[in-house]
């Protein structure tokens, strides 16, 4: 929270997505700590858009928090975004790339969590359950082409939380 706050004070967020709301504990804290944040923000569960829509509700962040009650796969949301916190199924980081990468601003990135998941990707082959096996395989997979990818720079701090990834627009005049 106190890493994705600096972020956004530094870079001067001012329209930020989030994929996968849950209570809307992180969208409500950044709200209040900046007051010229507008938020949206995605969420599915039903049980979690009611909690996310009451916490939204009591803190009074209504006009700024606007909660959309649907599968990121359908969300169209509106306009681009400063950036994009991606914090929502695991396995579908790439995906979830590949569909709002067009949404950034000019200097805009996504931040990725839970990048090194309990420190599971340093030895995925011994996790024993099968699915989750498979969603670190996914995660070391989505680690390894990300940096490959054209117009964007990657930057890791796997020792912050449980792993973030910012993957930034590269700005067409750097080198
Ligand atoms: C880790 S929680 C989000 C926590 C929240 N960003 C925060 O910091 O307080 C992940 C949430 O993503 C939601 N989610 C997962 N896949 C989704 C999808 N395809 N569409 C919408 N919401 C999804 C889950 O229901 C869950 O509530």
């Amino acid at each position: 929270m106190s890493f994705l706050l600096k972020y956004c004070r530094e870079h001067g967020v001012r329209r930020l997505l989030e994929l996968g709301t849950a209570e809307a504990s992180t969208s409500i804290a950044l709200a209040k700590e900046l007051p010229e944040l507008h938020i949206d923000t995605v969420e599915r569960d039903p049980q979690m858009i009611e909690k996310a829509k009451k916490n939204i509700a009591e803190a009074g962040l209504e006009d700024r928090i606007r909660l959309f009650e649907e599968d990121i796969a359908v969300f169209d949301g509106e306009g681009n975004y400063d950036l994009i916190f991606v914090d929502a199924g695991k396995a579908h980081n790439d995906d979830y790339f590949r569909m709002f990468r067009d949404r950034l601003t000019e200097n805009g990135a996504f931040f990725f969590d839970n990048m090194v998941f309990h420190n599971m990707i340093y030895d995925p082959d011994a996790i024993e359950n099968r699915s989750t096996r498979q969603m670190v395989r996914k995660i070391v997979r989505f680690r390894r082409e990300i940096t490959c990818e054209e117009g964007f720079t990657t930057a890791f701090y796997d020792k912050i939380g449980d792993g973030i990834l910012i993957v930034s627009r590269r700005n067409e005049h750097e080198s």
